[in-house]
């Protein structure tokens, strides 16, 4: 609690460009949300090392990240928005951390075990850990509420685990978080393999629809999006999962319910209906990249917002790493 509001916590890896995927599963819910909340929003740029990184992309991408945070209508005046690196804290608990947690826990995280398998080269430390760098994150500023997609479920769980098991040692000193998925959770799927999530990392630039792509673009790949030879619209997960993706997205964009996206196109064919999600879609991101555009040119303004917010991440996560040290018998420093 600070200022009698809960405290709600969330944040996105640093690279990649951000899809509707990351939009609608989370991006879109933070900004729902967040006024209800003392919110922090991170630029998770530590965890983003554990794949390898051009360092002036990946520079670059960070920055473009914060801005687009700003301009999908996260207001930085309101809300803590920072750079994970800039506060030592997460590093620092992060370590302690992980002396509670056990590598069979660890094993059984489903995204380590992905992620090996797309980089067997490098298979680092960093990449088994990034759960409990995760739980750092999270425990650091006390949130009672972690708003993620779906795929981050299990990092939740562990969190939980971790501070349950160290608060049964030494107390309460962590704040027990909840994991927060929105109200429908929109499951945004590949528009090439529609069994597949959609992703930033995806070598087919057809399968994902960014952020910053134009309306053009947009409405080309939804044209291009794979589905049946069928031609009803309508939901089923098992036999048209194209199709059901493309009304999962629909519905997520106009706020409407699988049942009235199916009435709405009975009838009609699947062109007329790829359009039609493609122009929703396109015109619901032209207002955030109007802003981004816009927000590019205002460097002093971030900057001053950064520095800012930086600083009041820093105090919120100093109070909780003392405590921290302290509870495990760390020797204090002389002040
Ligand atoms: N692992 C998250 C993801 O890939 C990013 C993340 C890192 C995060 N630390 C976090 C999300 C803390 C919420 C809270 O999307």
């Amino acid at each position: 609690m600070l200022n009698n509001k809960k405290i709600l916590y969330s944040g996105m890896q640093a690279t990649g460009n951000l899809t509707l995927g990351n939009y609608l599963g989370a991006l879109k819910n933070w900004v729902n949300v967040n006024q209800e909340y003392e919110s922090l929003f991170g630029i998770m740029d530590l965890h983003s090392l554990t794949v390898r990184q051009d360092p002036t992309q990946f520079r670059q991408k960070a920055r473009s990240l914060y801005i687009l945070y700003v301009a999908s209508g996260l207001d930085p005046e309101k809300n803590c928005i920072y750079f994970q690196s800039h506060v030592s804290g997460h590093a620092e608990l992060s370590w302690i951390l992980s002396c509670f947690t056990y590598m069979g826990e660890l094993n059984r995280m489903t995204q380590f075990k992905d992620k090996a398998s797309k980089h067997a080269d490098n298979i680092n430390a960093g990449l088994y850990t990034y759960p409990v760098l995760m739980a750092a994150d999270i425990l650091l500023y006390q949130a009672d509420v972690v708003p993620v997609g779906e795929d981050q479920r299990q990092h939740l769980e562990i969190t939980r685990d971790i501070a349950t098991r160290f608060n049964g040692i030494y107390g309460d000193v962590f704040t027990i978080p909840e994991a927060y998925f929105g109200k429908r959770g929109a499951r945004v799927m590949s528009l090439q393999d529609p069994e597949k999530k959609m992703s930033k990392s995806d070598e087919n630039p057809n399968a994902s629809i960014y952020l910053l792509d134009d309306t053009d673009t947009i409405i080309r790949k939804f044209k291009r999006a794979v589905t049946d030879s069928d031609t009803n619209i309508c939901y089923s997960l098992e036999e048209k999962p194209g199709i059901s993706n493309l009304i999962e997205i629909y519905a997520a964009v106009t706020e409407k319910t699988f049942e009235e996206v199916e009435k709405e196109f009975e009838g009609k064919g699947y062109g007329e209906f790829k359009l039609a999600v493609g122009e929703a879609v396109a015109s619901m991101l032209k207002p955030m990249q109007n802003k981004y555009e816009q927000l590019l040119k205002e460097k002093s303004y971030i900057d001053e917002r950064i520095k800012e917010n930086t600083e009041r991440a820093q105090a919120m996560a100093i109070k909780t790493l003392r405590k921290v040290q302290k509870k495990v018998g760390l020797t204090e420093k002389i002040r």
